[in-house]
């Protein structure tokens, strides 16, 4: 019988303390994949240590990249000419490998990576980076798996989203940027990460403007150079912290991230009845009390981000009053409440709508995480449940969160990392 790791938690400590938060995972694999458009050497710095990096490293080391990772600095070796596939074993472990997809175009004059499919969260379209391709220039077709683009030059285009996809917005700014002429993205979404990213591309020489709003504008030139550049920091990690120090009625300084690119987040917290205050480098987060009831919707940034909404979840399963949250960007992101109402939480969901009916206590038991974020709402409601609480399934977890559980151990929570057996039943049919 083989073994597996979980994550066993047992309630009732209020997190007291300091945490650092490194980069944002959805910043640095697009840094990663944006470093394929320049030869020789980028470093990125401010890298978590998570397995999504580890994955990304692999798949441009498929692609002829040398990738040395030492502590929080990575460097990429991008060779004059890139290889151009990536297969569907990488892809399908980490849907942001379709972030090569813009960058490789543009400079190989072809790619062909494989369909991610949906995940645990709903159904993960492509059709706007392909429409947008197309725009530039490029014959985008569909063979056994993979999505296969060319064009031998791309040209400008003006582009107009159907919804502003964080993922479109970096494959078409990083194709456009290598471009004949010049590309505006209209609807663009805005979040910091893409912010971060065209901040590298500018600093390789890029010629863009409006990164952060909704319409951007890039000005293609022949040539890119690599780059020095530091991963903003992670502000779903930040907002999981701001949300565990609210549900524990704990105190806890948070660093490493910008509290002004979580502002919704942060007022809803406030809202709540929990202290935030702007410190150096960071925020600090004080509750002394029950927090009181939130109504939260999730939307593109600046809105209440949807990788946050199953903290909100959690926090709502312990306030006091009902709550009502709402799920605007993915289809199927409710799938884990079934894993809360194991908890004791009392929630009950209608299409994109989620009511949860604060409990005074929830009560531990064994849950399994579906995805990252879901991975993480479920310890905080777990930090919160009378009894002992085990996260199975914690891959998930760490992919997203660099030392999660040390963290909480440091912030004073009875939490650990535990080796079980595989209790998988082996049944014969
Ligand atoms: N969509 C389409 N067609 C497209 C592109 C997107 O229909 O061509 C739809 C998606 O199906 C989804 C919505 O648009 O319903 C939003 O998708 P978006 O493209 O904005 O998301 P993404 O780039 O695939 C990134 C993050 C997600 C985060 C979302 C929204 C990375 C690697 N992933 O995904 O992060 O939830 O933006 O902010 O950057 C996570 O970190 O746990 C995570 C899921």
């Amino acid at each position: 019988m083989g073994r597996v790791e979980i994550i066993r938690v047992r309630g009732g400590a209020r997190l007291e303390g300091e945490v650092f938060v490194a980069g944002a995972k959805n910043s640095v694999l697009k840094l990663m994949a944006a470093a394929l458009l320049a030869e020789g050497r980028t470093v990125i710095e401010n890298v978590p240590r998570i397995l999504d990096v580890t994955i990304m490293a692999e798949l441009l080391r498929r692609l002829g990249c040398e990738v040395e990772w030492v502590e929080d600095e990575l460097t990429i070796d991008v060779p004059a000419e890139p290889g151009t596939e990536a297969d569907y074993d990488l892809v399908r472990r980490l849907r942001a490998s379709i972030c090569v997809l813009g960058p490789l175009l543009t400079r190989r004059g072809r790619v062909k990576v494989a369909y991610p499919g949906g995940d645990a969260i709903g159904s993960r379209g492509l059709d706007m980076h392909i429409d947008g391709l197309e725009r530039m220039g490029a014959k985008v077709s569909s063979e056994h798996g993979f999505v296969i683009a060319e064009a031998d030059r791309l040209h400008g285009a003006s582009i107009w989203l159907d919804f502003p996809s964080v993922g479109a917005t970096e494959n078409l700014v990083s194709a456009a940027a290598l471009a004949d002429g010049t590309t505006v993205i209209d609807n663009a979404a805005r979040e910091p990460e893409i912010v971060d990213i065209c901040g590298m591309l500018i600093a390789m020489g890029a010629k863009i403007s409006g990164a952060g709003e909704s319409t951007v504008l890039i000005e293609g030139v022949p040539e890119l150079k690599p780059v020095r550049h530091r991963t903003v920091g992670d502000r779903m990690v930040a907002g999981t912290w701001a949300v565990a120090a609210t549900m524990t009625r704990g105190d806890v300084l948070v660093r490493g991230a910008d509290p002004r690119n979580l502002e919704i987040a942060l007022d809803k917290i406030c809202t709540a009845g929990a202290q935030v205050s702007a410190e150096q480098d960071g925020f600090r987060v004080k509750m002394d009390h029950r927090p009181k009831a939130v109504d939260v919707v999730t939307l593109p940034y600046p809105g209440f981000p949807t990788d946050l909404m199953p903290m909100a979840i959690a926090l709502a399963a312990v306030s006091d009053g009902p709550s009502m949250v709402t799920e605007n960007v993915f289809d199927a992101r409710f799938m884990f409440v079934n894993e809360m109402a194991r908890l004791g939480a009392d929630v009950r969901t209608d299409g994109h709508h989620a009511v949860v009916r604060g409990r005074d206590q929830l009560s531990g038991a064994p849950v399994t995480a579906h995805d990252i974020r879901a991975g993480a709402g479920l310890l905080l409601a777990g930090l919160c449940a009378d009894g002992v609480t085990e996260v199975s399934d914690i891959r998930h977890i760490d992919r997203g969160y660099p030392a999660f559980v040390p963290q909480l151990q440091g912030l004073g929570a009875d939490v650990q990392r535990v080796d079980v057996p595989d209790d998988e039943l082996a049944l014969e049919f």
